[in-house]
């Protein structure tokens, strides 16, 4: 990993310059940070289970007509990815109220919300990623009318596809944020595409039958068997075995790592 440059460290992943032009390798690390981190761990295995839940949301993604930046995983922590130009909004769309919202608002966690709701943070560590408004968006030119338009199309059909996906599994999806990149056509153009990732860490995930936490909640708030929850979701999606002789899942299985 030495050998390659790295180009931006972020809270839980790590960017390198990627093998062809226009590419990038995505590592995810083992460290959760909570709170704009204030509150930090090193998970031992997260981004492992991290790097393998996204790989299969993306791909799902991709086969519905979703444009992402996920070329393939490359092994247990990294993937290829497409290099963009990170559009500096965090898009949270929302079904249940909990987190920030129901403080925000006074709404009860686990309230349904009338519909699904889509908001916009500025990604802006030292400010705290702040809700804007459409407004400021137009206004501060941070996406343009097309390119916003694009985003809230996206995230609502990402929001249908993953509900549907996490219902089958028994698991209700409270929350997600998600982030969009710029990506450069061959005609000079750019194409709006899903970047970042989509895991328990950004989204929520309550099991159906007990409001049980499967997410980042689970460390944001003292919950304990973080990675476990993570396990879970992950067994639950068939990226592991879920009866190895000891019965407990391992990550070590139904992997082709070149
Ligand atoms: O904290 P809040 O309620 O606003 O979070 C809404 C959703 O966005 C949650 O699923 C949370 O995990 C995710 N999120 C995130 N990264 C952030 C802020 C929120 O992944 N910086």
């Amino acid at each position: 990993m030495s050998r390659r440059k790295q180009i931006y460290e972020g809270k839980a992943k790590i960017l390198y310059e990627g093998p062809e032009p226009g590419t990038l390798v995505q590592y995810f690390k083992d460290d959760a940070t909570a709170f704009n981190a204030q509150k930090k761990a090193t998970l031992d295995g997260k981004g492992v289970l991290n790097n393998r839940i996204s790989e299969f949301v993306m791909i799902r993604l991709g086969e519905i007509g979703i444009p992402t930046h996920f070329i393939k995983r490359l092994n247990m922590r990294e993937q290829l990815i497409k290099k963009v130009e990170i559009i500096p909004l965090e898009v949270i769309c929302r079904n249940v109220a909990a987190g920030t919202m129901s403080k925000r608002l006074g709404i009860e966690e686990g309230e349904k919300l009338p519909r699904s709701i889509v908001e916009f943070c500025l990604k802006r560590d030292d400010l705290g990623d702040p809700l804007i408004a459409e407004e400021h968006i137009h206004a501060f030119g941070w996406a343009t009318h097309a390119e916003l338009d694009e985003m809230i199309a996206m995230t609502l059909r990402i929001n249908d596809y993953l509900q549907g996906m996490f219902s089958g599994i028994g698991i209700n999806l409270i929350d997600f944020k998600i982030e969009f990149g710029r990506l450069s056509t061959e005609t000079g153009d750019h194409q709006v595409v899903l970047a970042d990732e989509i895991s328990p860490d950004s989204c929520r995930l309550w099991d159906r039958e007990t409001n049980k936490k499967l997410d980042k909640d689970r460390f944001r708030r003292d919950l304990g068997d973080v990675t476990e929850a993570y396990t879970e979701v992950a067994t639950r999606l068939g990226i592991l075995q879920s009866n190895p002789p000891q019965g407990k899942p391992t990550l070590s299985v139904v992997s082709n790592d070149e």
